[in-house]
């Protein structure tokens, strides 16, 4: 079992397959990197397995692939598959744009995916072409299409910025609806590589607009990773994402690995310890002591507060999120 100081257990594994994306939100890429990784630095599906392995024999019950935009990686399904294959029982879940999801959605539930989650921050052309600066919706639906079809369990993320999408809050949450989707709403958690014109909505005003919209009570008591939950008379699920007030810090349960092989123990700080050696070497022992170290060193809380305007230096892209 991993425990961190603060006794929190750590099951969850976030692995990035790739920094790459076919997209470039404002709040998260708005340009293209100077350079991306070479290649020859990404860890291998065969050396991400090895680690992920460790991982899962330590206590390691829950496994999200993600990016940058983790389908633009050739042959996802084959992570997939060793990943589920090893491990039947361990939840297996994706978080992706959802661009390139009409041609792989079926063929990566069948490797063993269970659940995706896809962002989807406008359901007008012009409105996500502007936020994504490509022209993306009618691909981006019928990749959340491929998903429902393809019997996936799917959330949709949305990242509700001032005077771009706001408008949108309820047509976005009775789109979630009608596909029998939950719908979270992220705050915009500021960071370094995002647009510096772009200012996000915090949950309470999301929330206010809402309720002239429809009648929810909060069912926060249950734990869902870093939302909070609500539910409509008609007990459709929703949940708010709000990195600004610190409390799901305290329940954290997560660790990310970049493609490189940078184990990172809180999406806010920089801090990382690399295994890719390790792996290389077939050194297990010495994977599992990083890890350790990396449980270890699990910082306690994010620095993004309610009065304050505290911005990320890490680039998200390299963790997804
Ligand atoms: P499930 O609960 O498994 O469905 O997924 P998730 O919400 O953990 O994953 P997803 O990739 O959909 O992330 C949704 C949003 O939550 C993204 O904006 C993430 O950046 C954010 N998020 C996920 N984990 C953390 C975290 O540890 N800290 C903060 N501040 N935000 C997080
Ligand atoms: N603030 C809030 N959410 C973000 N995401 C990416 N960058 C940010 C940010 N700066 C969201 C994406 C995706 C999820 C993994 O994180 O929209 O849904
Ligand atoms: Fe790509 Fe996701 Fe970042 Fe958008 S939020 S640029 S889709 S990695």
């Amino acid at each position: 079992m991993l425990r961190d100081p603060f006794g929190r257990e750590v099951t969850y594994l976030r692995v990035s397959v790739t920094e790459r994306c076919n997209f470039r939100c404002r709040y998260c890429m708005a340009e293209k990197p100077f350079s991306w990784v070479p290649k020859e630095n990404l860890l291998s599906y065969e050396e991400l397995f090895a680690f992920i392995k460790i991982g899962i024999d330590s206590g390691i019950r829950k496994i999200r692939i993600t990016g940058g935009e983790p389908t633009t990686r050739e042959n996802l399904d084959e992570l997939i598959s060793m990943i589920h294959t090893y491990a039947p029982e361990v939840d297996i879940g994706l978080t992706s744009n959802g661009y390139l999801l009409p041609a792989i959605a079926h063929k990566l539930k069948r490797a063993g995916l269970k659940r995706i989650n896809i962002s989807l921050d406008s359901l007008e052309t012009e409105t996500l072409h502007y936020i994504a600066q490509k022209d993306v919706l009618s691909q981006v639906l019928k990749g959340i299409e491929a998903a429902v079809s393809a019997g996936l369990s799917v959330k949709i993320n949305s990242v509700i910025l001032r005077g771009i999408n706001e408008h949108e809050i309820t047509t976005l949450f009775d789109y979630a609806k009608e596909i029998g989707a939950q719908i979270r709403y992220i705050e915009y958690m500021e960071n370094s590589y995002a647009s510096n014109t772009i200012s996000g909505l915090r949950s309470d005003e999301i929330l206010e607009t809402l309720s002239h919209h429809t009648h929810f009570t909060s069912v926060s008591s249950i734990k869902s990773g870093p939302a909070n939950l609500y539910e409509t008379s008609t007990g459709y699920r929703f949940g708010t994402i709000e990195p600004h007030r610190h409390d799901f810090c305290a329940t954290c349960d997560r660790l990310r690995l970049s493609a490189e092989g940078d184990l990172i123990g809180c999406l806010y700080f920089e801090g990382a310890k690399n295994i890719k050696e390790a792996i290389r070497c077939g050194d297990t022992r010495e994977a599992a002591k990083i890890l350790a170290e990396v449980v270890d060193n699990k910082p306690e809380k994010n620095l993004w507060g309610v009065d304050t305007n505290e911005v990320s230096s890490r680039a998200f892209y390299r963790t997804g999120g």
